[in-house]
């Protein structure tokens, strides 16, 4: 099975992004954490910010909105460049018509769920999305502990996904470190956010290459 490694560069060291960026260059893509405030109790930064970004990164950009009204505000960071584009279940009122949208403008659509929101109700509507984020800490800060009680969820994503017939990437975000990506990846998983541990390490890229391999594991 294909895997991803994203970065989160909510880690990075936000003075010196674009340094950053280049020291993940072996990633697939760089997730990046829009927070607003509201929807989770912490702020980053918005779209002026992903725009100059997708400017100099050389990787593609994967977006995860921690916001309030994402039918509001996604399409404008499609609209920007982003490769992905993933939005909380929790704060869309009509979560397929934005995932819609956001295909028709070329991106990559993803819905992404804390880890209390049962997959149930999406479970039916898994072809409107190309990549589908269950939050493995709760959305709002780095550095947090994986919360294994989310494994079930995993599993229970991954068989819908195979029944669906449909190539929709799984996404794991919070606290994955080379112990807690093999649970997840056990569990279905095939693409993986990793911020405080990437970036933590002297080498970013030796992480890179050192999570990849436990994931394949
Ligand atoms: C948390 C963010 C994550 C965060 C992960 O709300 O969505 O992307 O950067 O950081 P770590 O890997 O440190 O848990
Ligand atoms: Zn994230």
């Amino acid at each position: 099975m294909d895997m991803r490694l994203n970065p989160s560069i909510l880690a990075a060291d936000f003075a010196n992004l674009e340094r950053d960026l280049a020291r993940i260059s072996s990633a697939d893509f760089a997730h990046v954490d829009i927070m607003d405030n509201h929807f989770v109790p912490n702020l980053t930064f918005g779209l002026g910010m992903v725009e100059r970004l997708q400017q100099v990164s050389p990787i593609p950009l994967d977006v995860h909105l921690m916001i309030d009204d994402p039918d509001r505000w996604a399409p404008g960071y499609a609209e920007v460049g982003a490769a992905s584009v993933t939005f909380h279940a929790e704060a869309a009122t009509d979560a397929v018509a934005l995932a819609r949208r956001l295909r028709d403008m070329g991106a990559r659509a993803g819905i992404a769920l804390k880890p209390g929101t049962p997959v149930e109700p999406y479970l039916e509507l898994l072809q409107e999305f190309d990549q589908v984020l269950v939050m493995t800490v709760e959305p709002g800060f780095g550095g947090q502990s994986f919360i294994a009680e989310t494994l079930p969820k995993i599993e229970l994503l991954r068989s819908a996904i195979r029944r669906s017939g449909h190539d929709i990437w799984l996404q794991v975000d919070g606290g994955i470190n080379e112990e807690t990506i093999l649970a997840a990846a056990g569990a279905g998983a095939d693409t993986f956010v990793a911020g405080s541990s990437v970036f933590g390490a002297d080498h970013p890229a030796d992480k890179i290459a050192a999570l990849r391999a436990a994931a394949a594991s």
